[in-house]
């Protein structure tokens, strides 16, 4: 249970002005003011509120340069919570991806994960690796039943090291829990698997942990063997098979920014290095890129996600709003994930074809009538992969209430009773990195009037 002690006003612009937002913002909803949103589920990253403790701790950070006690705190945290006792500070999630694949993959390596997110598909690129998803069978299907959907599929992983050499994997990387695979959850025994495919190809096991508590939270409801283990027993236990992992804060760190590498024990090498690719490129590593109160904010916030009462709140919101929009007709993934509801956006409009991106129609047509904001993670971006028309509703942590999913559901149902109507987009300018165009990309309707005949 929450109090507010602290209200942001929200004015929702009427739909007319909506109509007008949309088009200036070229279809893109990373375009509109977020003042002109109604709520906001664009993403759980960095948007949700800070508890009083972590206020407090904010006010009691240390701006040190080097050595700061807030730069403390934080390893503190990692180290009670996560059980790693080495890390590199970063911005956020991205500049610790930097920090590490940068230091890792070399032209012409390839890198298997259960599912890049995008920003983690951009920088193995950018490293001059091949990036290769290798989900579960199931996983990209929006009707599959399953525990851990979130798994990678180790035996596609290892054909991949078969097919390229062994020589040509840096790292196994396994993502917890699997945001571009509707936030589902991964198993303890998958992770293991994972490490022996590791070790057998003499290759690192990275864990991407940005919703680590989540995936915990999961386990001890889904596995029989973790029934009476805490969600930090089972966060160290998962974690401890990896050789570094990447974490953002902004996720269940509950900061509004920041992030880390961690580094196990032996890897001396890589922290060495790392450290000194964090002084280019984020900032000397004790503070790596964040304010010293935002370490201290962090640090509290890490031990507060792990609280098994936050987290049945967490997961049972995010339920809330799954459940609502199923009664509104709307069609969703099953089972409902972590941090999102995930809607199947080629059924719900099934008048827009694949060419014209359901997706994003839908995330615009949902604005438009309720000013929600929700983002595609589909063929508008990841263009390049094979995947189902998702568009997902990232519940910000402990922002929204009932109503606003309420509304959200309404909304979601009103642009579902005229599906028939929308004939989708297409985009007129787009970046030349196809793996980020869906932030920057603009759009116009097929029909001049977005499927508004009234
Ligand atoms: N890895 C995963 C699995 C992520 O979901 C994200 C961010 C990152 C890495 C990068 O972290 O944003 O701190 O730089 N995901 C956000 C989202 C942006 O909306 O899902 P970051």
């Amino acid at each position: 249970m929450y109090e507010s002690r602290m209200v942001d006003r929200a004015t929702v612009p009427d739909q007319s002005e909506r109509e007008r937002i949309l088009a200036e913002a070229g279809y893109n909803v990373f375009n509109v003011p977020a003042d002109a949103v109604a709520v906001d589920l664009l993403t759980d990253s960095g948007t949700g509120t800070m508890s009083t403790e972590q206020w407090a701790a904010l006010l009691r950070g240390d701006e040190a340069y080097a050595g700061s006690r807030s730069f403390g705190e934080l390893e503190d945290a990692v180290s009670d919570v996560m059980g790693f006792d080495r890390i590199v500070p970063a911005h956020q999630g991205r500049g610790a991806e930097h920090v590490l694949y940068g230091a890792i993959v070399e032209d012409g390596d390839v890198v298997p994960n259960n599912t890049h997110f995008d920003t983690t598909r951009a920088h193995v690129t950018e490293a001059g690796g091949t990036p290769i998803d290798c989900p579960v069978p199931g996983a990209m299907d929006p009707d599959a039943s399953g525990e851990f959907l979130g798994n990678l599929d180790v035996e596609a992983a290892r054909d991949v090291a078969a097919e390229h050499g062994p020589e040509r994997i840096p790292a196994i990387v396994v993502t917890v829990t699997n945001n571009a695979a509707a936030g589902q959850p991964v198993s303890i025994e998958n992770v293991r698997a994972a490490r022996q495919l590791a070790d057998d190809l003499d290759a690192r096991l990275v864990i991407d942990a940005c919703r680590f508590a989540e995936n915990a939270y999961f386990v001890s409801e889904r596995d029989p063997e973790c029934q009476d283990a805490s969600i930090e027993e089972i966060t160290r236990e998962l974690l401890g098979y990896a050789d570094a992992f990447v974490m953002s804060g902004k996720k269940d760190g509950l900061a509004n920014v920041g992030g880390f590498v961690a580094v196990a024990d032996g890897e001396n090498d890589l922290f060495a290095k790392l450290k000194q690719r964090a002084i280019l490129y984020e900032g000397f590593p004790t503070y790596g890129g964040m304010a010293g109160r935002d370490m201290a904010a962090m640090a509290v916030g890490l031990r507060e996600a792990v609280e098994r009462s936050y987290l049945e709140h967490r997961i049972g919101q995010v339920r809330e709003l799954g459940q609502l929009l199923e009664a509104a007709g709307v069609p969703i993934y099953r089972p409902i994930g972590g941090h999102a509801v995930y809607v199947d956006a080629a059924a719900a409009l099934p008048s827009v074809p694949a060419e014209k991106f359901p997706g994003q129609t839908l995330v615009c047509a949902a604005y438009r009538e309720g000013a929600i904001r929700t983002v595609e993670l589909g063929s508008f971006a990841f263009p390049d992969t094979d995947r189902p028309e998702l568009v997902r509703l990232a519940v910000p942590r402990r922002t929204y209430h009932q109503e606003h999913f309420e509304r959200v559901a309404d909304a979601f149902g009103s642009v579902l009773d005229r599906a028939d109507q929308l004939g989708g987009l297409e985009v007129v300018t787009e970046p030349e990195r196809a793996s980020l165009r869906h932030f920057s990309a603009r759009l116009e309707p097929v029909d001049a009037a977005f499927g508004r005949a009234d």
